[in-house]
């Protein structure tokens, strides 16, 4: 093993341009620790927000960017069990944009075997915030109608997914025809372009899963049922939604923030049942496996990056060392 490895380094914040190549020396592990080698690591709106500053986790300059990440354990701390070298497994985690990283051992999901490496890594981060979101936070329940916004990204297509398995019927809001046919073969029953005039009319969803925010709202907002419930995932279209009480008063409705990684660890309970929704999940249906819109080399992270900032990805983009 050598003692270097290399990673991408946020020195000063800014524009994914900000990112630098960097040679990090590797650290001792705690106890409970495990070392694994990237093969893949996951690319997430959150990334952008934090290499410009803007995300609500700011860790101290310099850092290592990336919430997720698949790849092989190559050393583990004395003390843990379950896991051995060469298990192929999946995570959330901080630094993933790395050739290597530390992580707990309790962090880690197997890897399931016939998904790729960059599936595996596209996985976790998305999927657990449509769990939290659908099913803890939103008490999605079969039968009933999901509309998700943005339901080409990673979130929405994820939540596309989680929705139909759930026994919902969902339906997706996609700016193009390219997302719409990933939503569709996710499980959506009916895409709408949101550019059709009118399109909310045709629309009464019991739940919306929204990661967009900005000027969609008020429109979208019509298509939610009188006692339903609205999921505050995220901002990607950029302006923060400012909806007025008596909206909620006269349809009775609910507007229910989203933490994913927060509610994991603040609730032990949602963690529990997080962790094994996602086994299911990950067990379950090969038709869970994320969408990936494209794969780039550990380096050209920060062309990732603006594939994502500039709304170009269906599905997921992963980065790949080496
Ligand atoms: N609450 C949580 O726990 C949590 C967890 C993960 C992510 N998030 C947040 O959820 C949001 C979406 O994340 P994601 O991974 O799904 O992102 P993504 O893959 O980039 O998808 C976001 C979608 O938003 C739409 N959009 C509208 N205006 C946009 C704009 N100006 N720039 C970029 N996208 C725009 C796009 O769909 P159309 O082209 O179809 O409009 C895009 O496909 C982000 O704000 C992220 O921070 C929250």
């Amino acid at each position: 093993m050598t003692e270097l490895y290399r990673a991408m380094l946020v020195r000063r914040l800014g524009s994914p341009e900000v990112l630098e190549l960097a040679e990090l020396p590797r650290q001792p592990l705690r106890p409970g620790e495990v070392r694994i080698a990237v093969r893949a690591a996951g690319v997430n709106f959150p990334d952008i927000l934090q290499v410009a500053g803007d995300y609500q986790h700011k860790p101290p300059l310099p850092f290592v960017p990336g919430f997720e990440a698949a790849g092989e354990i190559i050393e583990t701390a004395a003390d843990v069990t379950g896991w051995r070298t060469g298990d192929a497994v999946l995570l959330r985690t901080a630094a993933s944009y790395a050739e290597e990283l530390v992580a707990p051992a309790a962090a880690l999901l197997p890897k399931p075997a016939g998904w790729s490496w960059a599936e595996a890594a596209g996985f976790p981060v998305c999927a657990s915030t449509a769990w939290i979101a659908l099913l803890w936070r939103g008490r999605l329940a079969r039968g009933e109608t999901l509309l998700v916004l943005g339901a080409g990204g990673g979130t929405g297509l994820a939540a596309v997914t989680l929705g139909a398995q759930t026994g919902a019927q969902v339906i997706a809001v996609a700016s193009s025809a390219e997302k719409r046919a990933a939503a569709q073969q996710a499980g959506a029953t009916l895409c709408i372009d949101p550019a059709s005039k009118g399109w909310e009319k045709s629309v009464q969803a019991d739940v919306v899963f929204d990661p967009v925010g900005g000027e969609i709202f008020p429109t979208a907002w019509r298509a939610l049922k009188p006692g339903g419930r609205w999921l505050v995932v995220g901002f990607a279209g950029g302006g923060i939604p400012r909806p007025q009480a008596n909206r909620l008063l006269l349809k009775e409705a609910e507007l229910i923030g989203v933490r994913a990684g927060e509610q994991a660890r603040r609730v032990p309970a949602a963690a529990k049942a997080m962790d094994q929704g996602l086994r299911d999940w990950l067990v379950g249906s090969q038709g869970g496996r994320p969408l990936i819109a494209g794969i780039y080399r550990l380096e050209e992270a920060a062309a990732g990056l603006r594939q994502l900032a500039d709304r170009k990805a269906t599905g997921k983009l992963v980065l790949q060392p080496g």
